[in-house]
């Protein structure tokens, strides 16, 4: 099995695995399931913005348990949904029937290779997918091929520069680089070595839009928290979300630091029309 099929095939079981836990962390009471409800709210206030047609095409790459995509085609869009796990689809597809949502199409794929004609699409939505990647920048290259030109891009990345990083010298971004090293031998050595969601800064998700062909329009942190050390909880979480909520006031006002050192980095881009580059 080639390095990039097996890494795949390990972050597809990951998720064939933990798809109850990625389902019911949207209702979780606590920092963790506050940040990704924060997000998937953040993501739909932007789509509203957008003013797309009716029935307009949208794609959702890693549905994963179909949050998004039952939230999008109930606002009347035409939703493709693509997703390499089993078991997450599964859960997507009951949990879209039991919305009333029968319209979506569901599809067992990977986005680095999606079987799309090119621009088919008006939006690409790819929420918390980036992170499990192991070719982020041929993803990219994809879902800008099936966007239109004009199109939107909207997604998310974990942040590199999250502060909750830096209170854990496990995941600080100074040993990141080279734990990172470590886990790359030790996934050559050990094939049963679990994957890790890797994180990006705002250059690198510039970068990645780059491969789209999109430009970035805006972009936000948010989430701060669960605060660790060692991996373990530092402070109990009543205490965490009363941190996080005040941190994000400051990141909303723009306040130095807590405004590019969320948890979660979010971005809405849009595809270069053909030639404008060249202008
Ligand atoms: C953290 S979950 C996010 C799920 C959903 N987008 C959400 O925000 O609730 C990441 C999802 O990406 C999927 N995924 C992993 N590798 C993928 C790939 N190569 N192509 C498409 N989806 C992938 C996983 O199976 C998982 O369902």
């Amino acid at each position: 099995m080639s390095v990039v099929v097996e890494a795949q095939t390990r972050v597809t079981r990951l998720f064939d695995d933990l798809a109850g836990f990625w389902t019911e962390i949207y209702s979780a009471p606590g920092v963790a399931g506050g940040i990704y409800r924060r997000r998937l709210e953040r993501a739909l206030a932007w789509v509203e913005s957008l003013d797309l047609s009716p029935g307009a095409p949208v794609l959702v790459v890693g549905a994963g348990a179909g949050f998004e995509a039952i939230a999008l085609a109930s606002r009347g869009y035409a939703v493709t949904a693509v997703e390499p796990a089993a078991a997450m689809i599964a859960i997507a597809r009951t949990r879209a029937e039991a919305a009333g949502c029968n319209g979506i199409r569901w599809v067992r794929g990977d986005v680095h290779a999606l079987g799309f004609e090119p621009a088919s699409f008006d939006l690409v939505v790819a929420l918390g997918v980036i992170p499990w990647l192991h070719s982020p920048n041929l993803a990219m290259t994809e879902m800008g091929r099936v966007m239109r030109p004009g199109g939107w891009w909207l997604g998310s990345v974990d942040n590199s520069h999250r502060l909750d990083a830096f209170f854990d010298p496990a995941r600080n971004p100074v040993i990141a680089p080279r734990a990172r090293a470590v886990r790359n031998a030790l996934l050559r050595k050990r094939p049963s070595f679990e994957p890790k969601a890797a994180q990006h800064s705002s250059n690198a998700l510039r970068r990645l839009l780059d491969c789209a062909g999109a430009d970035r329009i805006a972009e936000v942190t948010f989430g701060f928290g669960p605060f660790t050390f060692a991996g373990r909880p530092l402070i109990g979480d009543k205490a965490g979300k009363a941190i996080d909520a005040a941190l994000s006031r400051l990141a909303e006002r723009g306040t130095l630091i807590a405004r590019s050192s969320g948890a979660q980095r979010l971005a809405l881009a849009r595809k270069r029309e053909v030639g404008v580059r060249d202008i």
